[in-house]
């Protein structure tokens, strides 16, 4: 079997996404998750991940005097790890340009929404709020602009009538947790890249591929090439 890839994955909350990876994971994705680090003290993904035999680390930012000084000391951390991919499930922190340099073309990051919409937070509600009929999540590579970066893959699921900003995010929830795993999937397999603005898979610039999900009916998984 081909060696699975080193990954360290960064969350600050729930840890719904880690989860997805680490059942991918059980499931044959190919990665070997080194160790989950929490910007957080006591997290919900912590927990999840100490329940699957990861290592963890917490690293809270008190007692760095600035930005720089806690991105280095996470860069250390992961970097003690060595690797392949770095993966940002919920790590609600802003990178500074030094930290983003390290990891170009080996970070992802999940955002809910389709970017380039909605980038930031409170993402549903201003979803709703601009009446969109379609809302979604993206997995991107982490560059300096926030949120801002190609994306690999996206996921579109309707806005309904009655949607609470709630109910949307469990829609969109649902779908980021398939999106994920299959990014990572595909790096880890050698298949996908960046080069330049250009995400590459199988050598072949994408647009995003797109997993349209209907309520309550069929699902169909479209390839957008440029
Ligand atoms: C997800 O909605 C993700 O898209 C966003 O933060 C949330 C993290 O949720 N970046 P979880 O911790 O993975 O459950």
């Amino acid at each position: 079997m081909a060696t699975r890839l080193a990954v360290v994955v960064l969350i600050s909350g729930r840890g719904s996404n880690l989860q997805a990876i680490i059942d991918a994971a059980q499931q044959g994705l190919p990665v070997d998750i080194r160790a989950v680090i929490s910007n957080v003290a006591g997290t919900a993904g912590l927990e999840r991940a100490q329940g699957a035999g990861i290592h963890t680390e917490v690293l809270e930012h008190a007692g760095y005097p600035d930005r720089e000084a806690y991105d280095q000391a996470l860069q250390r951390l992961i970097d003690g790890f060595q690797p392949g991919l770095v993966v940002l499930a919920g790590f609600m922190r802003i990178l500074t340009p030094a930290f983003v340099a390290r990891y170009h073309a080996r970070m992802v990051n999940i955002h809910p929404s389709l970017l380039p919409a909605f980038p930031g937070l409170n993402t549903h509600q201003r979803a709703l709020e601009a009446g969109v009929r379609e809302h979604g999540a993206s997995v991107h590579f982490v560059t300096e602009e926030v949120d801002g970066g190609p994306v690999i893959i996206q996921a579109r699921v309707p806005v309904l009538p009655d949607d609470t900003p709630e109910v949307l995010a469990a829609r969109v929830l649902e779908q980021e947790h398939s999106i994920f795993p299959q990014a990572i999937q595909w790096f880890a397999e050698d298949r996908l890249s960046l080069q330049g603005n250009a995400v590459l898979l199988d050598g072949k610039p994408v647009t995003g591929l797109i997993r349209i999900s209907h309520q309550g009916g069929g699902r169909r998984q479209g390839h957008n090439p440029r």
